[in-house]
């Protein structure tokens, strides 16, 4: 199969987790006899710092035309001052409504080697497997009006307005049941429909597109409740459906439960184009330092094999690694024990890429014993 990429570095650690997940992705594509070909752009204050505009038309246009976009991380303090649409943010924020990627999956999975990295205990943090699924084109991200306001420029005013319609509730609820029905057939919907409109929209239209899968075990939570929960029984939770900026709020959750931010993957789909990153972001105090953790960045790789190419054993392929990575020890510094010898960032990517020759290499020669 042709794997017809384009990679955006992006800002802060961005571009060091990027070249470690490309490694991957070119060592599996090479265990497996896919083709690659990538072309690199830039979003965000590398964007920004070259042209001017977070998201260039260049940008986009290799984006739309190519097979899925792999990106790294946007955001650096030095564009904080710069007005809204000329921030990093702006142009990751663009990207996602150009690709219509309206539905945003993030997995967070406790490796069984990090059960003593989640700052919770074992017997409570063992067996997380969650998905949250979250909705990416909708709510206070997007809505109009959005101002601050100079009328009174002693007191000026803030305005964000939060606004889903029933079919883009519809179009994610039914993002978040097709894979319960993959998994174990459980969906927790998270609103605040004691307060919220929108919520309660919310609640009525993923109630109804419920009905359609009566397997699929379906509750609601409002989002405080759902935030305690997460962290008294994260094991007990399959699919999380929620709005943009609940979803935003607890997937880092997610990452720490799990016992690192660096660990979490997403992938955001429904429009043509698959937007692959880590949830992780930019982390500028440590970029350079070649410390970041990049396996968020690789295991976004598994899932655009899987959601973008439907090559399912690939995507087993990198998660199994990097789980054997996991297994013999190597930790970069945001799971290490303080004062334990780290692996660097390469030495993370290199080890992974490692371990998919070896298990490629098992698959070629079990291969070969069955001719
Ligand atoms: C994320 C990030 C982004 C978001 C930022 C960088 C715009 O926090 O992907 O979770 O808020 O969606
Ligand atoms: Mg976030």
């Amino acid at each position: 199969m042709l794997l017809n990429l384009t990679i955006l570095p992006g800002d802060g650690i961005g571009p060091e987790v990027t070249e470690q997940a490309v490694l991957v992705l070119q060592a599996v594509a090479d265990a497996f006899e896919h083709e690659t070909r990538l072309q690199r752009k830039h979003i965000g204050g590398a964007a920004l710092a070259a042209v001017n505009d977070p998201l260039p038309p260049d940008t986009i246009k290799a984006c739309l035309s190519s097979s899925a976009v792999l990106l790294g991380a946007v955001g650096s303090p030095a564009f904080d001052h710069y007005p809204n649409h000329l921030r990093p943010e702006a142009g990751l924020l663009r990207l996602r409504r150009e690709l219509g990627a309206y539905a945003n999956l993030r997995p967070a999975v406790l490796f069984p080697a990090l059960e003593d990295c989640s700052p919770l205990r074992p017997e409570v943090v063992r067996g997380t497997d969650l998905m949250i699924v979250r909705e990416l084109l909708g709510g206070l991200y997007f809505g109009e009006p959005r101002s601050i306001s100079e009328a009174a420029p002693t007191d000026r005013v803030a305005i964000n307005t939060m606004r889903y319609s029933e079919s883009e509730i519809q179009r994610i609820a039914r993002v978040g049941f097709d894979l319960a029905m993959r998994r174990r057939r459980k969906l927790l919907s998270v609103d605040k429909a004691n307060v919220l409109e929108c919520s309660r929209l919310w609640r009525e239209v993923v109630a109804r597109v419920g009905k359609e899968y009566p397997e699929v075990k379906l509750s609601h939570q409002y989002v405080d409740s759902a935030a305690m929960s997460l962290v008294q029984n994260p094991a007990e939770f399959d699919v999380v459906l929620t709005e943009n900026m609940f979803g935003d709020i607890l997937s880092d959750q997610a990452g720490g439960i799990v016992g690192s931010l660096g660990l979490l993957a997403s992938a955001s789909i429904g429009g043509p184009v698959g937007l692959y990153e880590p949830v992780h972001g930019s982390a500028p105090t440590i970029a350079g330092k070649s410390i970041a953790n990049p396996l968020g960045a690789i295991l976004s790789v598994a899932l655009m094999m899987r959601h973008s190419f439907r090559l399912e054993t690939e995507a087993e392929c990198i998660e199994r690694a990097v789980s054997s990575v996991l297994d013999r020890g190597w930790r970069t510094a945001d799971l290490a024990p303080k004062g334990k010898a780290t692996a660097s960032t390469q030495q993370m990517g290199i080890e992974v890429v490692k371990a998919i020759r070896a298990h490629a290499g098992v698959r070629q020669t079990s291969a070969e014993s069955m001719a």
